[in-house]
């Protein structure tokens, strides 16, 4: 089905060139308060000015001529010239029933032709825990990729690459030390041991020039291919891998081994940027290290910035691989867009990144490069969030203390469940409640993290949405209903009181929020939107009594309840988060 609000906006740019030979969007958009009506076409005024014509004239005259008679009740012209349309209610109860017999997509359309998308997310680094940074790549990256592939309507249109820091000097530095017997007397190869090799090998360099030259070895070493350097370095891949993939499962991140390209992958690939753009005339000299220019790109004090592509020693760098990454993705993968999901202060990386493949003529027009950037997450003093002696906070001990937490909640809430439900649940609200938190900000803001306002059961948060799902749950429970049987019948919903009107309204717009999230990629538009269906759904829980009106107003309320727990179902299920039928 299309969406509601591009079958009025259709309409109304019809009428616009019938009426004035103009091709002008209507801007039709829902209507913030339910005075205006259901859907305002904002676009009349602008075009009025650039006609010169009065406005609240020319909005007569077009809806003189606009025929909405089908779905909408007589347009109103408002204000300068805003034209307002009401939804009738048996076209809402003929769009519901739609929609709910639509069992796989709600009556949401997929895209025509959607373009491979490459979506590069997460990209911890080995050797290092994932910390509380790499949280918001790998949750965001995830819902992007859920949101996308739904829109789509096709899963092989969506490449995701976990582009992990595998090489490289870091790399150098951790099999160094493996590489020394006592090292290896002394320890097993874990994560948290490799972690601190790593913090010693820095603290190390720092003070002692002469075991640099040693870790530079070794990665030289690693990179010429050496069997034993190789073998420590696949080991600690392996592990640090591992237990990365323990995270993505705890988080519900559909994210797995095959999704793994990390930098290590390009290595043989990097000489080649170097050569071509040599070639292309791209790059100069500068203090001995090979550069790019591009214009637009100025230091603080307004000197041309470089990207920096090969350090005078023959090192490339971070800039070098992304750079062989995008023509690999772009040749080998056929991607027609990527997407890169980082935190904010990579922004100019990209920005340079981009610039240096349109220049090179890698990534031409038809591919679409983006950067999703994201704030920080700060601690509720309003700096990084950082455990008490100042470390990073491991995003293992961030979860398993969400767990924990709701666990309790849990046990609170309902102390009579079985064991093993409470630790489900309480896994269900934990994880949600971190993700939920986490998405419902704006993406460019940063975010305070308080554990007492995630697992709040009112306010905008996962538990309170994940509630009106287990209530609607509750109520087919109590009345016995059988759904299969509810929804296979052949019903026409009909819908008359305002709060049945305004959870309906809210229902149907499903679609359209779903397709702006998926066009401007903000999920905490669809976490806003699920607010206010839960809320909507509470309304009219409240005043309309479902299992005890009479027939047929009780199917028809049955019906209501349905769709707003296949809704919020299905958009938890975008976000990653479950919907639990009992909390
Ligand atoms: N490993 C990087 C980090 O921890 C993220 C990688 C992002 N992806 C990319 N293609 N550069 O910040």
């Amino acid at each position: 089905m299309k969406p509601i609000v591009d079958i009025l906006e259709e309409r109304v740019v019809s009428v616009i060139a019938e009426v004035t030979g103009e091709v002008a969007p209507g801007v039709v958009k829902p209507t913030q308060d339910a005075k205006f009506g259901d859907y305002q076409a904002n676009g009349i005024m602008g075009l009025a000015k650039k006609l010169k014509q009065n406005s609240r004239q020319l909005a007569q005259q077009i809806v003189d001529k606009l025929d909405v008679s089908d779905m909408c009740a007589e347009p109103e012209i408002a204000g300068p010239g805003f034209i307002n349309f009401r939804l009738k209610p048996e076209w809402l109860g003929f769009r519901l029933t739609e929609a709910i017999k639509d069992k796989e997509r709600l009556g949401i359309d997929p895209l025509d032709n959607p373009p491979t998308t490459v979506i590069d997310f997460s990209g911890p680094n080995i050797a290092k825990q994932m910390h509380v940074g790499h949280l918001r790549s790998t949750v965001i990256g995830d819902v992007i990729a859920r949101i996308l592939e739904f829109w789509y309507g096709d899963a092989k249109k969506i490449i995701r690459q976990n582009h992990i820091g595998d090489w490289g000097l870091q790399m150098g530095m951790v099999i160094f030390s493996m590489h020394t017997k006592k090292w290896r007397e002394e320890n097993n190869i874990t994560l948290d041991n490799l972690e601190h090799v790593y913090r010693h090998a820095n603290e190390l360099a720092k003070n002692n020039p002469g075991i640099a030259e040693n870790f530079k070895q070794s990665t030289v070493n690693l990179q010429s291919g050496d069997e034993k350097e190789t073998g420590y370095w696949k080991k600690a891949c392996e592990v640090s891998l591992n237990a990365c993939m323990e995270i993505y499962q705890q988080l519900g991140v559909k994210l797995t081994l095959e999704d793994v390209r990390g930098e290590s992958f390009y290595a043989d690939k990097l000489p080649s940027v170097i050569s071509d753009l040599s070639v292309a005339k791209m790059l100069s000299e500068s203090d001995g290290a090979q550069c790019v220019f591009m214009d637009g790109f100025k230091t603080k004090d307004g000197e041309p910035l470089p990207l920096i592509v090969q350090k005078s020693d023959g090192a490339y760098l971070y800039a070098t691989t992304d750079l062989a990454a995008i023509r690999f993705r772009v040749n080998e993968l056929r991607a027609d867009r990527i997407i890169y999901v980082t935190d904010a202060r990579q922004k100019l990386h990209f920005e340079m990144v981009f610039s240096c493949v349109r220049k090179a003529g890698w990534a031409g027009e038809n591919v679409t490069l983006e950067h999703v950037p994201f704030g920080s997450v700060l601690g509720n003093d309003g700096r990084p969030f950082k455990t008490r002696s100042g470390e990073n906070i491991k995003l293992r001990d961030l979860l398993d203390e969400a767990h924990q937490r709701a666990r309790k909640i849990v046990e609170e809430k309902n102390p009579d469940l079985p064991a093993d439900q409470k630790e489900s649940i309480a896994q269900a609200v934990g994880i949600g409640a971190v993700k939920y938190a986490d998405l419902s900000n704006n993406l460019v803001s940063d975010y305070i993290f308080d554990w007492d306002r995630m697992l709040a059961f009112d306010g905008n948060t996962a538990p309170y949405v994940q509630y009106s799902y287990a209530r609607v749950d509750g109520i087919f429970k109590k009345g016995n209903i059988d759904l299969d049987n509810l929804i296979q019948g052949d019903f026409h919903i009909e819908l008359n009181d305002p709060k049945e009107l305004s959870l309906a309204k809210l229902l149907l717009r499903y679609g359209e929020v779903v397709e702006t999230v998926a066009r401007d990629l903000r999920p905490h538009l669809l976490t806003n939107y699920l607010f206010d269906l839960a809320q909507a759904y509470s309304g009219f829980f409240e005043t309309c009594p479902v299992l005890k009106s009479p027939e047929p107003v009780k199917t028809y309320r049955l019906l209501l309840c349905y769709q707003t727990a296949r809704v919020v179902e299905h958009g938890l299920g975008l976000l990653g988060i479950q919907a639990i039928e009992q909390m």
